[in-house]
């Protein structure tokens, strides 16, 4: 049993985050994973189009709270910002299936993916500021471009969870379908995808994404140095400990 799990048929490589019983919560080795097979499905002439989801009732959780305390990244080099880089260079299509919880990664992650389906499940929440941390995975830039300052301050500054419709609303996903037809959609898009000429779908994606592409990168350098001195803090790691401990954190004056 592996943690991610990976599965091609015909163009469509489908990735699967199988760590149900902690919801999905990525670990280092995940981050370093899923940078992994990216990379190696940037290079695979088999893989069109990547479909990802989450297995269990959750799509994911967002980065492990006990990995964070124990292993914090580092400003440099981190299995976090290996992921990123690959995630952020990608150019073939990503198709994404979410349904129940998609917490801080989990959601921000999706900020950088082409086709985002959403369950009426879904639930989102940007919590960083919950956890005296700021945003990461280029988000600062990415959520702001996709749904508007505005909106985007309203769910980094407040950290509240909102659901599948506000998420729609927002423009942060492209559409809610009904349960039953959450992976049927995503893998009947997914298809399709696959099924249009590769290096003009590649060019179209890197055309729409050429305007802030140097933007999010820039962002993820600045954010990852912020992040890094705030996830060692104390208030921080009095927040990991509170929600390991099922308590809440109790937060220096
Ligand atoms: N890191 C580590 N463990 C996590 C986790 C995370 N991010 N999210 C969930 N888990 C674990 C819980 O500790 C629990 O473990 P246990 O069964 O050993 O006690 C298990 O997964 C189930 O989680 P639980 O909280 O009981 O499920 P829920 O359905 O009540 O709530 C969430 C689901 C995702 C809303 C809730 O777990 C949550 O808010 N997680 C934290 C998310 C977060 O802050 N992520 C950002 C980190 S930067």
């Amino acid at each position: 049993m592996s943690d991610i799990n990976t599965e091609r048929s015909g163009g469509v490589l489908q990735v699967e985050l199988n760590r149900p019983a902690k919801k999905n919560a990525l670990t280092a080795a995940m981050y370093t994973r899923l940078a992994d097979i990216f990379n190696e499905a940037t290079k695979d002439e088999g893989t069109r189009v990547v479909l990802w989801h989450g297995a269990g009732d959750a799509f994911s959780s967002g980065n492990d709270a006990g990995d964070f305390l124990k292993n914090p990244p580092g400003p440099g080099d981190s299995p976090q910002a290996r992921l990123m880089d690959a995630f952020v260079r990608f150019e073939k299509p990503i198709v994404v299936a979410v349904h129940g919880a998609a917490v801080g990664a989990g959601t921000t992650m999706l900020t950088h993916c082409d086709i985002v389906y959403a369950d009426e499940s879904a639930k989102f929440q940007l919590p960083f500021i919950n956890l005296a941390l700021v945003p990461e995975f280029g988000s600062s830039y990415s959520l702001p471009a996709r749904i508007g300052y505005l909106r985007a301050a309203e769910l980094f500054l407040l950290g509240e969870p909102f659901g599948a419709a506000t998420a729609a609303e927002l423009g942060l996903v492209t559409r809610v379908v009904p349960n039953e037809h959450l992976l049927p959609t995503a893998m009947e898009t997914a298809n399709k995808l696959a099924a249009k000429p590769g290096g003009a779908l590649r060019a179209s994606k890197r055309l729409l994404k050429q305007g802030f592409i140097d933007e999010v990168k820039e962002a993820i350098k600045l954010e990852m140095r912020e992040f890094s001195e705030r996830v060692r803090s104390d208030d921080a790691k009095e927040a990991f400990t509170a929600f390991l401990e099922k308590r809440p954190p109790r937060f220096a004056a």
